[in-house]
């Protein structure tokens, strides 16, 4: 684990890469590719087009540096939104035996990376922990704090604090060494919580510079809303030792006075306005979910299977409607079952089932598309141990095979060499080394775009990826670039770039302004560089684009940025003229329903492929909505009813034919009257068809928050029991060996993917470190190899 931060990082863990060579094409080239998409675009045909860029335009706005230090691994931050302003941490460090030795290096940019400042003097040369990185405050609150190594000859942690986006930064010492990353209050930046080493619990009111311990033996600390800090304690022996006994507390006061509201807790997670707990069972060994919108005053109990010490639940994405957990199947079978909430966290739908996660790596493919309302792709295990991937438009309603590109041919994995599907690399097939540098990337404000590698045919490949393209939010899909690459989106989806995947230094960077039809080859520097990572701000509105990577002489390597302004490629603002409309899930549109997911739809208007223009960062996307009648698509099934396969109507369970469901909510017993629908979280439909459903207070007080397990629909195991939540709370995209960061507002940083929080790391008592799906890049471990080589 040491060894894997050291080091190799940057430079060994591309030579470690696996090889893959292509050809390099230095000169400039369109690729033209067939689609069915919304729009026909009557100048189809990249030829015309293609000699219509002034490449010098982007010769003229390339800018290279050069940095002089030996470091193996690089992290870049951005600072606020908008300002330019990036910090770059490099690393080095040798470990020894005893000790280790190490030296970072601290450059700041303000114009977006295109020149950088050492300001390596301001921290007084100290060094960094990378592990601990760049904590930058929420919002545009300019705040950065970098945490000092603790190996130092210093008794205690130090912190450089700065409030005005790195230009200055503040030497403080702690009265306690910390144990993991300093946490941002996500309203208030001045507040401050962190865990020291001792398992303490410290906050600061003053942006670090005064702390305060508030409680000892503390396992797990998060910021709830407002002032809230919920955390978890041990009461005699160790976090570990005591899993499944913790307390879980709640101060709102900074320490003042405390509640403890839940015992014999395991872990617990915050998501949506959900507060979640796992919490032990009277027969001791299994666990189940239960669930607080109150901020831990009343709980209910989740219906949801309880689960034993080998398995664990999983929150996959939450938002204030709804939930997608995961609930592991018992025995190591490398899959569970997503269930989907209804608007109180209390009663769950079965979603997909044999849904990949594994127990081991934590792995899962489960992607929330963010460029279209309700769609979700993830991987599911079939019967014969393939992996193959499905994706939903109506958030977890119904799941389906992603439909085959046209212009690609199934390959040996299909029985039926015409009939076959597109199956997406994600999480897991990076954790498994595949030749993937990227997860599926997605974003709010490129509406409907979805670019990821893939393979088609039954299942997944294991041969080399090509990359795939949707422009309609995973309807239809188009292969765009053959072979691996590193891709982003710039200017709102207005420009597309893409590095090829190769074993061998590379001078070229492809960029597409027709939503990845047509691409073009700038060579942005004569001498090719070995590449590591692509980095443009998070949000994709920038137009600023930067290649790391490093070049080898016989003695040295030195680290390299070309960043790219395309902003004189594209040298006019977009009219009215350049935007179409665009009806989202459309598939029929004869029919008046045509579009209606979750019982609205929403026109768009959208960039046309065919206009090379820029969007602009004030850009906002424009979007029509308008309500739908109900209809029987706009409503679960009701807890002990079901869809039988190819159905759109819910029937009841056969075990509980004849029963009335009673289950306790806030400690009265009620009977739920239903006839087997309840309308999905989020649906705003009106009218239509309306099956009732009404829940009746038995007026019995009850004690047992456990629904009787029979009346489970799925297997409740009564094995052993254990627990993973995850916090949405995330913070770090590792590309490569370039870490991008940035607090998106409101602290809710997911800046590509949701978050998993690790089951061994849960299993230590510890959160541990939370890990973007798109952190992980599989190269790693080699690295490790390598070094000890
Ligand atoms: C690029 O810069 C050169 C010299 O600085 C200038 O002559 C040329 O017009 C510029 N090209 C563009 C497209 O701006
Ligand atoms: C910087 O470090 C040196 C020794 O490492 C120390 O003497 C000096 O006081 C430090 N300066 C500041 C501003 O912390
Ligand atoms: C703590 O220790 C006491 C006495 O040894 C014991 O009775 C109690 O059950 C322990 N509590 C926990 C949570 O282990
Ligand atoms: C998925 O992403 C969208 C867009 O960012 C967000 O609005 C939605 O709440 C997310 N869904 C869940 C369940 O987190
Ligand atoms: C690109 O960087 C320049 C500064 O070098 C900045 O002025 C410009 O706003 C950036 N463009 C975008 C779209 O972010
Ligand atoms: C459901 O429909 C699909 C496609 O129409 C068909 O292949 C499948 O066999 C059906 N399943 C059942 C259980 O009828
Ligand atoms: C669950 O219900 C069944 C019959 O409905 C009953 O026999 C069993 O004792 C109940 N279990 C618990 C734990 O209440």
């Amino acid at each position: 684990m040491e060894m894997t931060a050291l080091l190799g990082a940057g430079i060994l863990l591309l030579l470690a890469a696996p090889l893959y060579s292509r050809e390099l094409r230095f000169q400039p080239r369109a690729l033209r590719v067939r689609r069915g998409t919304h729009e026909v675009d009557p100048e189809a045909g990249c030829g015309p087009r293609d000699g219509g860029f002034a490449l010098e335009a982007l010769s003229n706005n390339t800018h290279k540096r050069v940095f002089n230090d030996l470091s193996g691994s690089v992290s870049l931050s951005w600072i606020g939104d908008s300002t330019g302003v990036i910090l770059v941490l490099t690393t080095f460090q040798i470990p020894l035996v005893i000790m280790s030795f190490g030296q970072s290096k601290l450059y700041r940019s303000e114009d977006y990376g295109k020149t950088f400042t050492d300001i390596t003097d301001l921290i007084n040369n100290t060094f960094i922990r990378t592990e601990f990185g760049m904590a930058i405050g929420p919002d545009n609150s300019g705040k950065v704090i970098l945490t000092g190594d603790r190996s130092g000859p210093y008794h205690t942690g130090r912190i450089f604090r700065s409030s005005d986006f790195a230009k200055n930064f503040v030497l403080t010492d702690l009265p306690f060494h910390p144990s993991t990353q300093i946490i941002y209050n996500p309203q208030n930046s001045n507040l401050l919580l962190a865990l020291s080493i001792e398992g303490s619990l410290w906050v600061s009111k003053t942006f670090g510079e005064k702390w305060k311990e508030i409680h000892k033996d503390v396992c797990l600390a998060k910021w709830g809303s407002g002032l809230t800090i919920f955390f978890t304690t041990f009461l005699n022996g160790s976090c570990k030792a005591d899993l499944g006994l913790l307390e879980l507390k709640r101060t709102k006061d900074f320490g003042k006075t405390f509640k403890t509201i839940g015992s014999k807790i395991y872990s617990f997670g915050l998501g949506g306005r959900f507060l979640f707990a796992s919490v032990m069972t009277e027969k001791g060994n299994t666990r189940r979910i239960h669930v607080s919108l109150d901020q831990g005053e009343s709980w209910n109990m989740a219906q949801l299977p309880s689960v034993g010490h080998e398995q664990f639940y999983s929150i996959l994405a939450a938002n204030d409607d709804m939930v997608f957990m995961h609930v592991d199947e018992p025995g190591d079978t490398g899959y569970g079952t997503i269930y989907t909430s209804d608007d109180q966290g209390i009663i769950y739908s079965k979603s997909l089932e044999r849904h990949l996660y594994t127990t081991t790596g934590g792995d899962t493919d489960f992607t929330n598309v963010t460029s279209l309302r309700g769609v979700y792709i993830t991987s599911v295990l079939s019967e014969d141990n393939s992996i193959q991937s499905v994706i939903t438009f109506d958030q977890g309603g119904e799941w389906m095979h992603l439909r085959k590109p046209e212009n690609a041919k199934c390959d040996s994995t299909a029985k039926n060499k015409e009939k076959c599907s597109l199956h997406i690399h994600a999480s897991y097939s990076i954790s498994q080394k595949l030749n993937v540098p990227m997860a599926p990337l997605s974003e709010p404000n490129a509406v409907g775009i979805i670019i990821a590698h893939g393979s088609v045919g039954d299942a997944i490949s294991i041969i080399n990826p090509d990359v795939y393209i949707s422009d309609d939010g995973g309807y239809t899909w188009t292969r765009m670039l053959e072979g691996p690459h590193h891709y982003a989106i710039l200017d709102s989806g207005g420009i597309i770039v893409a590095v090829e995947q190769t074993d061998r230094p590379i001078n070229v960077i492809k960029f597409s302004t027709d939503e990845g039809q047509c691409w073009h080859n700038y060579v942005f520097s004569k001498e090719p560089i070995t590449f590591t990572g692509l980095a443009s701000e998070p949000g994709a509105k920038s137009m600023n684009v930067s290649i790391w990577g490093f070049r080898e002489s016989f003695l040295s390597r030195q680290w390299i940025s070309y960043t790219i302004d395309f902003n004189d490629l594209l040298n006019r603002d977009c009219e009215e003229k350049d935007y179409t409309k665009w009806l989202a899930h459309s598939s029929n549109p004869s029919n008046p329903a045509d579009g209606c997911i979750l019982g609205y739809k929403e026109e768009y208007l959208r960039l046309r492929k065919s206009s090379a223009c820029q969007n602009g960062r004030d850009y906002v996307v424009t979007k029509q909505p308008s309500v739908c009648a109900c209809t029987l698509d706009d409503f679960l099934c009701d807890f002990g009813y079901y869809r039988p396969e190819n159905h759109s109507e819910c029937v009841e369970q056969p075990e509980l034919k004849g029963h009335d469901l009673e289950f306790c909510l806030y400690g009265k017993q009620e009977r739920l009257k239903t006839k087997g629908y309840r309308k999905i979280p989020g649906d705003k439909c009106v009218g239509g068809e309306n099956p009732n459903r009404e829940e009746t207070d038995l007026k019995k007080k009850c004690t047992s928050n456990y629904l009787n397990s029979s009346q489970m629909s799925s297997s409740s195991s009564s094995l052993p029991v254990i627990l993973a939540v995850i916090g949405l709370m995330l913070t770090t995209v590792v590309a490569g060996v370039v870490v991008i960061k940035k607090y998106v507002c409101g602290g809710r940083f997911l800046v590509h993917r949701y978050s998993v929080l690790q089951q061994h790391a849960e299993a230590n008592g510890l959160e541990g470190v939370d890990i973007a799906a798109a952190s992980k890049t599989g190269y790693h471990d080699d690295s490790d190899e390598d070094l000890l080589e």
